[in-house]
């Protein structure tokens, strides 16, 4: 075994020693059960303080790559790269360990202006009603409700676990087992059960910067540490979430690889796969959430998501709430069983039982025969409205176009993006919301192209361009 750690500017020693020590092991020169050197001879091989050593193996042991044996040292972890080739994540371990004034102000003033008829509204991250598919309710009275009720337990209404489990079939080709799928209160609850069962106050999670979850206040109170990763055109760079894995003891990783809150963008293939790899040789869960999933401008496009390519390791959330709006407030969790008991207990300890009434009523509109004629059409409107959009927009504003979903994620051309500039575009009635709501401190803006009309895109694009003149964006 060749003990020549390659020092790399900035990195810190512990961490290429840490790199080293889980490459050797998956290129198959260090075996399940072989015994590393013992600490002090570490050191001397590598050239380093013992006190680097020892680090460097508490980190491995946190994380399930070695294990510590009384009398025979330090080993390779071989109940967890013995069993199987592709490394799967211990559940039961992770189930076992249990925004800032001024962006609130900020929000508050747009909200002022939300019932303005002249705003342009490119802030709210919802369908607007014109889009929201009018699916016909059936008749039925109080008494049908009651009687449903009768088939819900605590992972939700069965027909409609059923029902949610053949759209994902039918859109994307596989399978979540009923048995695996837990109703929510929308994506936000199933963000919200998923910290409150699966982390406790001082984990670390990786998300990627920018990301709507840097908006959602429900982290800071549970006293979890978010750290960014930036993200190019592929997705959430992976160079840069090792480091951080390396760094912070991740436990979790979670992000929105299709049609991203606020980017736009679409993780690639080669990297969702790279990710994965990453994931299980780091045996740190990923949370996917797939809330736009449903929403691709060509479904021939379509990618798999990261549940598809690894069910086994990805926790994945969806919800209705994009495509038939968000007042039904239907979203789900798809886990592994134990996984799913554990969330259903926080559910219950915070006494949010799910009502029946938006249960049948979500699953009326999924069993409507109308139901994917209807959705196909609301792609089509939202494409249409986003082919407008760049078409008018031209090259001399710079953004990334999204190829589903909502988002358009606006590059200002300025250094910064200060409160006067919000102020500038509340002042001329664009409402959208800035960049640093989402963690990222490069200057843009995002806005919900889905949302506006073609006169509204029309207003939009030219009011964009004057600004552009003044300097402003
Ligand atoms: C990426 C993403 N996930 C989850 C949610 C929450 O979805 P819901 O409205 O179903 O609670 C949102 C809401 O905008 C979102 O953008």
């Amino acid at each position: 075994m060749n003990w020549d750690i390659e020092r790399a500017p900035k990195i810190p020693i512990y961490q290429l020693i840490m790199k080293h020590i889980t490459q050797s092991i998956q290129n198959g020169q260090l075996l399940p059960g072989e015994k590393l050197p013992s600490e002090r001879k570490l050191a001397t091989l590598i050239g380093v303080n013992r006190s680097t050593i020892v680090r460097v193996m508490s980190e491995l042991e946190a994380k399930g790559i070695i294990k510590r044996q009384q009398g025979s040292g330090t080993v390779v972890n071989d109940d967890r790269w013995g069993l199987s080739q592709e490394p799967i994540v211990d559940w039961h371990q992770l189930i076992k360990t249990q925004q800032p004034d001024e962006h609130r102000r900020l929000q508050d003033k747009i909200k002022a202006r939300l019932h303005d008829d002249t705003v342009i509204d490119a802030y709210t991250g919802e369908l607007p009603l014109d889009l929201v598919p009018a699916f016909a309710l059936p008749q039925s009275n109080w008494r049908d409700f009651i009687e449903a009720d009768k088939n819900q337990d605590d992972l939700g209404y069965f027909p409609l676990r059923q029902a949610i489990s053949t759209l994902v079939a039918q859109d994307y080709q596989f399978t979540l087992p009923v048995e695996h799928l837990m109703i929510t209160s929308g994506g936000h609850q199933a963000i919200f059960l998923i910290v409150q069962a699966l982390l406790n106050s001082g984990d670390a999670v990786a998300i990627c910067q920018p990301s709507f979850l840097y908006a959602l206040n429900l982290f800071q109170t549970a006293g979890i540490r978010l750290y960014g990763v930036p993200m190019d055109d592929q997705g959430m760079r992976l160079d840069l979430l090792e480091t951080e894995i390396l760094k912070h003891r991740v436990k979790l990783v979670m992000l929105n690889p299709t049609f991203q809150n606020p980017t736009g963008t679409t993780m690639s293939l080669a990297r969702r796969k790279a990710l994965i790899k990453l994931c299980q040789t780091y045996k740190i869960p990923i949370i996917e959430d797939d809330a736009f999933g449903l929403l691709p401008f060509d479904k021939r496009q379509n990618l798999p998501p990261l549940k598809k390519l690894d069910p086994q390791n990805v926790i994945y959330i969806g919800s209705l709430s994009k495509i038939i709006g968000s007042t039904t407030k239907i979203g789900w969790i798809s886990a592994p069983p134990a996984v799913l008991e554990k969330l259903s207990i926080a559910r219950q300890d915070l006494d949010l039982t799910l009502s029946i009434f938006p249960q049948v009523l979500a699953n009326y509109a999924l069993s409507d025969i109308t139901f994917q004629d209807k959705l196909a059409s609301l792609r089509a409107k939202i494409s249409a409205r986003m082919t407008y959009f760049f078409d008018l927009i031209g090259h001399d504003i710079t953004c990334h176009r999204p190829a589903g979903g909502f988002y358009v994620w606006l590059k200002l051309s300025t250094d910064t993006l200060t409160k006067k500039q919000m102020d500038a575009f509340l002042g001329v009635g664009i409402l959208c919301l800035p960049s640093f709501i989402f963690g990222d401190k490069t200057p843009a803006i995002r806005l919900n192209i889905a949302r506006l009309n073609f006169e509204e895109i029309t207003r939009l694009v030219e009011t964009l361009q004057e600004l552009k003149q003044t300097g402003l964006c």
